[in-house]
């Protein structure tokens, strides 16, 4: 059954299509949420946009659109792309945010207690979008646990619905409905069972930009930066990106955007910009930062040394407990390597 999009309550904010406030369900009348506003625009890489474009493609009655996972390191634009990639796409977009504690009834239907003392049912922005035929970005989508991707197995393959348990519900997706999953690879997140990966693909790995781009997302992020500063940036976020380092598109806006309000802070005796980017670089990206070979030549090591197997002495003793055994042959072979 699919939901027509008419209804109550409907607001018109200037120009745009109104969307209904609230739709009735099999009896049950949902409160809608409501779609996110603002513009973002996606600067370079256009293949991925294109790609990501593609999976909502219907090119048929009976094709069915791809639900598509956004992978990345974070920072590096996954959920500006979704944005950009819905506003091209010409719907009304809902973003969920995923965390460890949502449960299926959050990302579905969820009760609340109105002032009459009734129940009101208020529609979730996945099933809002699923209603209005909008897009819905899952953002940050390996947050969440598997009980809560298992309520949308049947959404994301030919079923194309939710089952609401608290609303005692079915909804179908509207045949305009599209989605797309961004996924951290950070290690605050959890594994998420094969069944519901093998129905998010196809998989599109958001890379970082190239200086040019690089310098035309700062500069479109912060108009108001002298192209000093602005340059400055840019070559650190490349030189990380070089090394492998995970300094992202963010990691550069927020420490531009601090550096520009120290100068600011006083015209008399103003920073000076080398100065105030040095301090915004410790203080935004942390003082591992100010080295970014020694760093990148720490993190090498420490992934190397991960696959150095446990002795028996480390199932009791921490590494760097004095009383390990271990402690002092590692002390005394840095002593002969620092000799050579
Ligand atoms: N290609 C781009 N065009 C425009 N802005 C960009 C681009 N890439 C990154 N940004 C900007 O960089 C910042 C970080 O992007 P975003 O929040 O989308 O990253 P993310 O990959 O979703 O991060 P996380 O994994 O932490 O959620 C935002 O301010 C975004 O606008
Ligand atoms: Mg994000």
């Amino acid at each position: 059954m699919t939901v027509p999009p008419s209804s109550t309550d409907q607001s018109s904010p200037d120009d745009t299509p109104a969307l209904p406030t609230h739709l009735e369900v099999d009896g049950v009348r949902l409160k809608l949420a409501k779609p996110h506003v603002g513009v973002a625009r996606w600067i370079g890489q256009d293949e991925v946009l294109q790609q990501l474009l593609a999976c909502w493609i219907s090119l048929d009655q009976t094709d069915l659109p791809l639900t598509p996972r956004l992978v990345g390191a974070p920072g590096v634009g996954k959920t500006q792309l979704g944005i950009a990639a819905a506003m091209a796409h010409e719907r009304p977009l809902f973003i969920y945010q995923c965390t460890a504690d949502t449960r299926p009834e959050d990302l579905l239907v969820t009760p609340v207690l109105s002032q009459d003392g009734k129940i009101a049912y208020h529609a979730s922005p996945l099933v809002t979008a699923m209603l209005v035929g909008g897009v819905c970005i899952l953002d940050e989508g390996n947050r969440m646990n598997e009980k809560s991707w298992a309520s949308l197995a049947p959404l994301f393959d030919n079923r194309r619905y939710v089952e609401s348990i608290v609303a005692g519900i079915t909804i179908d997706a509207n045949p305009s409905f599209r989605a797309a999953v961004t996924m951290n690879q950070d290690e605050s997140t959890f594994e998420i069972p094969d069944y519901i990966m093998s129905r998010l693909q196809p998989t599109l790995p958001v890379g970082f930009p190239n200086k040019q781009d690089e310098m035309a997302i700062l500069q479109y992020h912060l108009p108001f930066a002298e192209p000093e500063m602005l340059a400055m940036t840019v070559e650190f976020l490349q030189r990380s990106h070089s090394l492998k380092l995970e300094f992202s598109p963010r990691d550069g806006i927020n420490l531009l955007r601090y550096a520009l309000k120290r100068i600011s802070q006083d015209p008399k005796h103003p920073l000076s910009r080398d100065q105030a980017w040095q301090e915004a670089l410790k203080h935004c990206l942390g003082e591992d930062a100010m080295d970014l070979e020694q760093m990148s030549q720490r993190r090498r090591r420490t992934l190397g040394g991960d696959a150095v197997p446990l002795g028996l002495a480390d199932l009791f003793f921490d590494p760097d407990d004095p009383m390990h055994p271990d402690l002092d042959e590692v002390d005394d072979n840095e002593d002969e390597d620092a000799d050579f």
